[in-house]
């Protein structure tokens, strides 16, 4: 569990400027993975910075991966047809959800048997979601109760079609991942479309990948290329920005280079129909990943009610959204279970989070309802050990009438080493 350190945040009246964020950490952790698997050597730049994306490269490395590091720039000396080394013992994931559930999808066809591991918060999270349909590929798999420590002994896979019950972009991208290297063409389909990052790197790597409607297929046996990349910045970072420019009158925030792949923005509705002025700028291109530039301005504090068919697309910008709503109108979120298996309780420690500061909240099963047209007053929110509830307290505490502490701030760095100093930017 990240929890260390806290952060004192004082009120603000808006929030100015024009800047960029850290490198996407999903995106990241793909291209490092894909890049172990490629033939050769891969540069990306821009490399995500924080605890999760080191974590993949700590993993990788524990597998024999050759990775050179300078700056925010990262090598990586694929294996292409090689195996992986055996490593000399468990490898732990941190805090790393990605980093978890896409290197099982891997590890299941390498003939190596590999312990993994994590943090406190990462070993409650539910990993039979990964184990099901990676076990029916092939593999052998012991967990402890379906979480981790979890046991992968890989094997010569099959392909096999597989549904999603939860809408997860880490089980699709598990399943390809094995699926890449299985005989057979593996079909994915899910009830929602999640993030694409794993179709649009595989395709940048070399590999062929069908897409129709919502289910995705890989042929098996498909060699990937090394690849020169820049990971843009992270959409779900900016989000913190976003959100404090739509919450806090006279505001005015545009943050550069940062991701806008269209499965990952739909803040961007959201922030519309609260009343901000949104302007978007997309450098498009079809090969990669669609990133520009986004500006927000405070625009008015409409009630919010997000539907269960949008969560998908705003799964992780619900915290920066539910700081928004107690700052302004209020909201009403449901179909968002998924939230309560996050890095934290999302539900139940947001509500807590809030409520410190002076905000009403309601938990649902599936969702939560923030009331609007309060004004917070401040105090001592606990981040859970949670990275993006310590970003999200520290946005509303920046509406509050006094001042706000956040416990267990230093967890931001999971995602976004430097957040502190950047609202200091912002913040006038
Ligand atoms: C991620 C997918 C999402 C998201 C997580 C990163 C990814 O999780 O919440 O922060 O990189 O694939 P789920 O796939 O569990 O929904």
């Amino acid at each position: 569990m990240v929890s260390f350190g806290s952060a004192v945040v004082h009120p603000a009246r808006t929030v100015r400027g024009r800047l960029r964020v850290p490198g996407d950490k999903s995106i990241a952790h793909r291209l490092a993975m894909l890049a172990a698997l490629a033939g050769g050597r891969s540069a990306i730049r821009q490399y995500a910075p924080g605890a999760d994306c080191r974590s993949t490269l700590g993993c990788l490395a524990a597998l024999g991966v050759a990775i050179e590091r300078g700056g925010d720039a990262v090598t990586i000396i694929g294996r292409g047809s090689f195996p992986f080394r055996s490593p000399a013992g468990p490898l732990d994931a941190g805090n790393s959800g990605t980093t978890t559930r896409l290197l099982a999808g891997i590890l299941a066809a390498e003939p190596l048997a590999v312990t993994l591991t994590g943090d406190a918060s990462l070993s409650r999270r539910p990993m039979r979601r990964v184990i099901d349909p990676l076990t029916r590929m092939g593999a052998r798999i012991d967990s402890t109760g379906g979480c981790l420590p979890m046991t992968i002994a890989g094997a010569p896979l099959r392909a096999i079609d597989h549904r999603t019950d939860v809408p997860s972009a880490q089980v699709k991208s598990a399943v390809l991942l094995a699926g890449l290297r299985a005989s057979g063409t593996t079909r994915l389909t899910e009830s929602h479309q999640t993030r694409n990052h794993t179709e649009l790197a595989l395709r940048r790597f070399g590999a062929a990948v069908g897409v129709d409607g919502t289910t995705v297929s890989v042929r098996g046996g498909q060699r990937l290329e090394p690849i020169e990349a820049s990971v843009p910045g992270d959409f779900s970072s900016a989000a913190f920005w976003l959100v404090a420019a739509a919450a806090l009158p006279g505001s005015d925030i545009l943050v550069e280079d940062v991701g806008l792949n269209p499965t990952r923005t739909a803040l961007l509705g959201v922030l519309e129909r609260a009343g901000a002025r949104v302007d978007v700028q997309v450098e498009a291109d079809a090969e990669t990943e669609p990133r520009g530039t986004v500006r927000v301005r405070h625009g008015g504090s409409a009630p919010l009610v997000v539907a269960p068919g949008e969560v998908p697309g705003l799964i992780d910008e619900l915290p920066a959204l539910a700081a928004l709503a107690a700052l302004g109108g209020g909201m009403t979120v449901t179909g968002a279970g998924e939230l309560r298996v996050k890095e934290s309780d999302r539900i139940s420690a947001l509500a807590a989070g809030l409520r410190a500061l002076g905000a009403s909240v309601d938990e649902y099963p599936d969702g939560f309802h923030v009331s609007g047209g309060r004004r917070l007053a401040g105090g001592a929110a606990d981040a859970c050990g949670d990275h993006r509830l310590a970003m999200a307290c520290a946005i509303a505490a920046l509406g509050a009438a006094g001042d706000t502490t956040i416990l267990g701030a230093g967890a931001v760095d999971v995602s976004y080493p430097g957040f502190f100093a950047a609202l200091d930017s912002v913040a006038r």
